[in-house]
């Protein structure tokens, strides 16, 4: 007898693969515009590069990224970073940019470049 039980592997590896194909494209628009291919180690450097007024990145997101975070302002939850516990992370391009626009605001005081955003992503896209 035909299951629709049996399907639900099959949508969850789907979902996977989606997700997996989204992240390479959101990390493509930026290294695209990028001078060099993205480091992943400079990515991690500039996530615990100090910003203005004693801010870094890790101030609402934690140490450790496979954890929530919490906002430093509003003490809100924040969904753990590491793509690995959260498949939908860096997904969806007009997310990413909207936030990294906020963040390199707020905690370096100027935008962030494309090799920047891109380094960054690639760090992120191991966790
Ligand atoms: C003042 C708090 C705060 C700081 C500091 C902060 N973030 Fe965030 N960040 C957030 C919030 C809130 C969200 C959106 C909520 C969510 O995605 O769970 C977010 C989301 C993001 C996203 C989008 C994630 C996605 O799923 O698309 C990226 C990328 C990001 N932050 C990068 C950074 C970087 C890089 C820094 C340091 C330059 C930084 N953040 C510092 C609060 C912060």
């Amino acid at each position: 007898m035909f299951k629709a039980r049996a399907l639900i592997p099959f949508f969850l590896l789907l979902g996977t693969t989606v997700a997996v194909a989204d992240r390479r494209a959101v990390l493509e628009h930026y290294s695209a515009t990028a001078e060099n291919a993205p480091s992943a180690e400079r990515g991690r450097m500039l996530w615990n590069k100090p910003g203005i007024r004693g801010r870094d990145c890790t101030q609402c997101h934690g140490n450790d990224l496979r954890q929530a975070g919490r906002h430093r302002r509003t003490r809100k939850p924040i969904d753990p970073m590491a793509p690995s516990v959260n498949p939908k992370r860096f997904t969806d391009l007009r997310k990413v940019e909207k936030w990294f626009h906020r963040n390199c605001k707020w905690t370096w005081g100027r935008e962030c470049t494309a090799q920047e955003k891109a380094d960054i992503l690639q760090w992120l896209n191991t966790l």
